[in-house]
């Protein structure tokens, strides 16, 4: 369901964290069958990074919510609330959110995990608002981190090339402002889950070596229509959060669509219509890093001062489940 908001919810603070390890195309080039120019046409990405053997999604979590927490001008202690989005979490229990409210020191606040695949940091975006605008909590951590490449079969040449390592957070608030999230827009569809999905480990198949010789503690995906699904989903969703906040892609400076691949990416600008300058996109830098990459991409925007007061930003996910989201938000 679309939804516009009267009060609304903002982003205080943001930051990132990637490993140091880079894994370039040309690295890739000497792990399995593929070169350069294949993963550069068919998926945009050069590099992406790789974190060490004793580094889990909650590490890269807790070094992005330091960031977050010093440019929202804010201690740990004030934060009352961590969600973790992530598909490859620390453990499957207790949950990330558990783990990065230890690294952090965060004392007791309640803290939890939010699954929705590459979708899931937008989906924590439209929970944190009902939270944060029932009085149930004031300043929300939401953090968006993953390690795919421990997920990925590193030999499979269909999936390595694709996914990187990486932790984003922001800070969200009650707005007192005209800036905040104008609108949100969310779905899902389950029937499709085995489309994209990883078999074993759960109590579905439960891990046996037998599960381990097939492989199915890795990511299973059927790319092609992936890639369908998301190119028509996102577009649905994108268009859907214009509506309900009664905007038009004119009013908007930037398209901020889920970093999957350079060409969802630009058949979803196209789809809207938006043109290609208005359209972000920073996978070559990092490849599909999930639930991050929209929040790294609002955070490198910020940064880089492409953000000015006032400006209208959408933006747009689809992942595993599958599910998908968009949200416009006035910066
Ligand atoms: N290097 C060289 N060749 C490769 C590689 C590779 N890394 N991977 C696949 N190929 C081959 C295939 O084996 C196939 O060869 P064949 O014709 O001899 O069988 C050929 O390239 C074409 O394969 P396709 O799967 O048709 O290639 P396609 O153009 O669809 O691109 C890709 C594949 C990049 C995976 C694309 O389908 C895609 O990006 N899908 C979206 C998937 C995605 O983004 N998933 C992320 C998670 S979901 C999300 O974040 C939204």
């Amino acid at each position: 369901m679309a939804r516009k908001n009267k009060r609304r919810i903002k982003i205080t603070g943001t930051g990132f964290y990637v490993p140091d390890k880079v894994l370039t195309n040309a690295d890739l080039e000497k792990m399995v069958d593929t070169s350069d120019e294949w993963i550069t046409t068919r998926t945009g990405i050069k590099e992406r990074r790789v974190v060490s053997e004793d580094q889990a999604t909650s590490d890269l979590a807790v070094e992005a919510s330091r960031i977050a927490l010093q440019n929202a001008g804010l201690k740990v202690k004030d934060i009352d609330l961590i969600v973790v989005a992530t598909s490859s979490p620390d453990t499957i229990f207790p949950s990330t959110a558990c783990w990065v409210q230890k690294g952090l020191g965060a004392g007791y606040v309640p803290a939890f995990d939010l699954s929705a695949g590459c979708t899931g940091w937008l989906y924590g975006m439209i929970v944190a608002e009902g939270l944060i605008l029932n009085g149930a909590h004031k300043r929300i951590l939401l953090v968006g981190a993953e390690v795919l490449t421990k997920i990925t079969n590193m030999k499979d040449r269909n999936t390595c090339v694709l996914f990187g390592d990486a932790g984003a957070a922001t800070v969200l608030e009650e707005s007192h402002d005209e800036s905040g999230m104008l609108s949100s827009y969310w779905k899902a569809d389950g029937s499709l889950g085995d489309l994209l999905f990883l078999p074993g480990g759960g109590s579905r198949i439960p891990t046996t070596p037998e599960t381990i010789a097939q492989n199915l503690h890795y990511i299973h995906m059927k790319g092609n229509d992936v890639f369908k699904h998301a190119v028509k989903r996102m577009g649905e969703a994108a268009s859907e959060a214009l509506k309900s906040a009664g905007i038009t892609k004119e009013d908007i400076a930037y398209l901020i669509p889920h970093q999957a691949n350079i060409r969802i990416i630009e058949a979803t600008g196209r789809r809207l219509k938006v043109p290609p300058e208005k359209v972000y996109s920073n996978i070559h830098k990092y490849g599909n890093v999930s639930v991050a990459s929209i929040p790294i991409s609002v955070h490198e925007l910020y940064e880089e001062g492409k953000l000015k007061k006032g400006d209208i930003i959408l933006m747009v996910a689809f992942g595993a489940g599958f599910t998908w989201a968009a949200a416009a938000y006035r910066w």
